[in-house]
């Protein structure tokens, strides 16, 4: 087995096969003049299982079509596993038509991926579990909420952490439950969020939070505008919370995202290397050791 560092996780592929102890496979890119990728590999790949780490952040469009690249090439020249670690998978957003006449482009990135011959794919905090579905191959969510979660009691040694998640959809809640446990029970709660789908407005409904004293990490899968973590410390400043930090595994990042959250009384933000990022502190590599380790 070896692996296969696309362009957008050069330095995750490098973790990742350290973690794993095994080689990179000697291979080549470039992007023309006018923008067209090209891909080589350098050494035979014919009978090799390969894992292929591509993260899907953005410019997504791009680094869907190099990942296309790489699998079809690998394919081509006959590798006989194609593993596919993706820790930010694009459009999982867009999980349903939630309008009529919507197009559901998570379906459409995992229909051609599953054409084009991966045998499995591993993402990171999936932000909607049903994407996974539409994968006719195996498709795993790694979480990364408890990694991100020690963190922040280990480096700042926290004596009295409060986990918060800013929404209460399904994966949210299971994200907060998850570090709790791996923490030894650190309390934890949700906040109620409400997105207006045609202008894209966030808005997080208040209520009484137990955090008088007490350092409050929000956790939170990704990080766009930024607006829906200051919300929630904005939330949790008002109900007494001493620190807010906020831990998210996929920080994006977009415009004034860090100055929004800091003016909303955060004190540091971490992320994982699922994005490469100012705020990047952690590394996803471990979680897909375990989840290999697990399937032997
Ligand atoms: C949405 O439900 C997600 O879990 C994140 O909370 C959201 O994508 C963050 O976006 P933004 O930073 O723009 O509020």
């Amino acid at each position: 087995m070896k692996v296969v560092a696309g362009p957008s996780s050069q330095e995750l592929a490098h973790r990742v096969a350290e973690q794993l102890g095994i080689n990179l496979v000697e291979s080549s890119w470039k992007h023309f003049p006018d923008g067209e990728f090209y891909f080589r590999f350098h050494e035979d790949i014919a009978g090799e299982e390969l894992i292929i780490v591509q993260s899907l952040y953005p410019p997504q469009n791009e680094h869907i079509f190099e990942l296309l690249t790489i699998v079809h090439t690998a394919k081509d020249l006959e590798a006989s596993k194609i593993i596919v670690f993706a820790p930010y998978l694009a459009y999982s957003r867009q999980d349903e038509r939630y309008l009529p006449g919507e197009a559901i482009t998570s379906k459409l990135l995992a229909e051609i991926l599953c054409k084009i011959g991966i045998d499995a794919i591993y993402t990171v905090d999936i932000h909607n579990f049903k994407v996974l579905e539409y994968y006719t191959v195996p498709a795993y969510n790694l979480i990364a909420s408890p990694l991100i979660a020690r963190y922040f009691v280990e480096s700042k040694r926290l004596t009295k952490p409060f986990l918060l998640a800013p929404d209460d959809e399904e994966a949210a809640i299971k994200r907060v439950e998850e570090a709790s446990k791996a923490l030894g029970g650190v309390p934890y709660d949700a906040l109620e969020k409400r997105r207006d789908r045609y202008t894209g407005r966030i808005e997080t409904k208040e209520k009484g939070l137990n955090v008088e004293g007490m350092d409050v990490v929000i956790i939170d899968d990704i990080i766009s505008t930024g607006g829906t973590a200051a919300n929630a410390a904005r939330i949790s400043k008002k109900m007494g919370a001493r620190k807010i930090y906020v831990g998210v595994t996929h920080a994006l990042l977009r415009g004034e995202a860090l100055k929004m959250m800091e003016e909303a009384g955060v004190d540091e933000v971490a992320s994982t290397d699922s994005v490469p990022a100012v705020t990047t502190k952690i590394s996803v590599a471990p979680l897909l050791r375990e989840a290999l380790i697990r399937k032997i």
